[in-house]
């Protein structure tokens, strides 16, 4: 288990400018090994043309791997956009078999940060001048994603 303790004791007024320029050392065990998947992910999906669709972005981590992910794979490809979707407030709603969360998880996401750091990665692209008629890589959905993906299943499945 990643003693998140010890870490912060250990990152604790520490440089920031430092700590961001050593990712792979402050990134634990179990988010590097979730960040391989989405990487395995990502490259079985690079040859299906069409969005990648998060149906639920919590604090962003997931939606940033992405659009680094397609940032780095394909700076040429402005029609792959990256489409967060969450309330972005506590849980609403959930079922008996969601077991590992309680009703009140995920109440503490700050929205600005997401979107300032997305902003950010935006920004830094690969392509000199993005086309004009470009939409941005990446776009966040606020709202109920239940209904919208419902439907989305039933077109991919028609
Ligand atoms: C386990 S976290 C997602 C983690 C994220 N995918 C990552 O890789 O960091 C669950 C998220 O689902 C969102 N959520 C739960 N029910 C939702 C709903 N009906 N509509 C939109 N978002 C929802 C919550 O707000 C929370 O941010």
């Amino acid at each position: 288990m990643f003693n998140q303790e010890k870490a912060i004791k250990i990152l604790k007024d520490r440089d920031l400018a430092y700590l961001l320029s050593i990712p792979n050392l402050t990134i634990s065990r179990q988010h590097f090994t979730n960040l391989l998947t989405k990487i395995k992910l990502f490259e079985l999906s690079r040859s299906i043309p069409g969005c990648i669709v998060e149906g639920s972005v919590f604090r962003g981590n997931g939606l940033g791997a992405f659009l680094h992910l397609s940032s780095a794979y394909d700076p040429y490809d402005f029609s792959r956009r990256i489409v967060g979707f969450d309330s972005f407030e506590e849980m609403k709603s959930f079922h008996e078999s969601d077991r590992a969360y309680k009703l009140n998880d995920f109440s503490d996401i700050d929205i600005s940060l997401t979107q300032d750091l997305l902003g950010l990665h935006v920004e830094n692209t690969a392509v000199p001048k993005m086309p004009e008629s470009a939409s941005p890589r990446v776009e966040l959905v606020r709202g109920d994603a239940v209904k919208p993906f419902l439907l989305m299943w039933k077109l991919i499945l028609s």
